[in-house]
């Protein structure tokens, strides 16, 4: 039987059903949003210590030379790994709360409390040492403020991960400065 050569006849344009987007629900954990935020901005200052002192350990890996190279070399590499790892913790809680986490070498400038002190070329390990000792007490100061703000707010989650990072902290402040004694 031959093929008809009708074109097929074009249905009668119906309209899309009108679906409303769906709208992220506001976030409601109990905690207020001026809670949410000071605790997120503390943690933002927490974060950017954190994340300058992970870099000076790495530096100081690096560039760390002299008779105790081997010892701290490997000390450095143990410390900065950690460090680097317990970052995303702290920028994820910051998501959490609702906020950005920042993210860039300006904004960790801008909130940072640990000076950048460059080395000369001629610094010996004593002084990456030192300036360590400092870096994780400073980190300890920060931790502990932020912390006393969380508990207050009855922001469990964020105590925990700070006293967590405060024992580390301490503990390094603790090794490292044994070296010098
Ligand atoms: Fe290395």
């Amino acid at each position: 039987m031959a093929k008809s050569s009708k074109k097929p006849q074009a249905k009668p344009a119906t309209k899309p059903p009108v679906v409303a987007p769906v709208v992220a629900p506001a976030i409601d954990i109990g905690l207020s949003d001026g809670e949410r935020r000071k605790i997120a901005e503390g943690l933002s200052r927490f974060l950017a210590d954190a994340y300058t002192l992970y870099l000076k350990t790495h530096n100081f890996h690096w560039n760390v030379t002299g008779p105790m190279f081997n010892t701290l070399h490997t000390m450095f590499e143990a410390q900065y790994n950690e460090e680097w790892t317990a970052l995303d913790e702290v920028a994820e809680r910051i998501r959490a709360l609702g906020f950005n986490a920042p993210g860039s070498y300006a904004d960790f400038a801008r909130l940072s409390s640990i000076a950048e002190e460059p080395l000369s070329s001629t610094a010996d390990w004593r002084e990456m040492v030192r300036q360590l000792v400092l870096g994780n007490e400073a980190v300890c100061r920060t931790a502990r403020k932020v912390l006393k703000g969380a508990d207050d707010a009855g922001d469990d989650p964020s105590v925990d991960l700070l006293t967590q990072r405060l024992q580390t902290h301490e503990k390094y402040a603790w090794m490292l400065r044994s070296l010098l004694q």
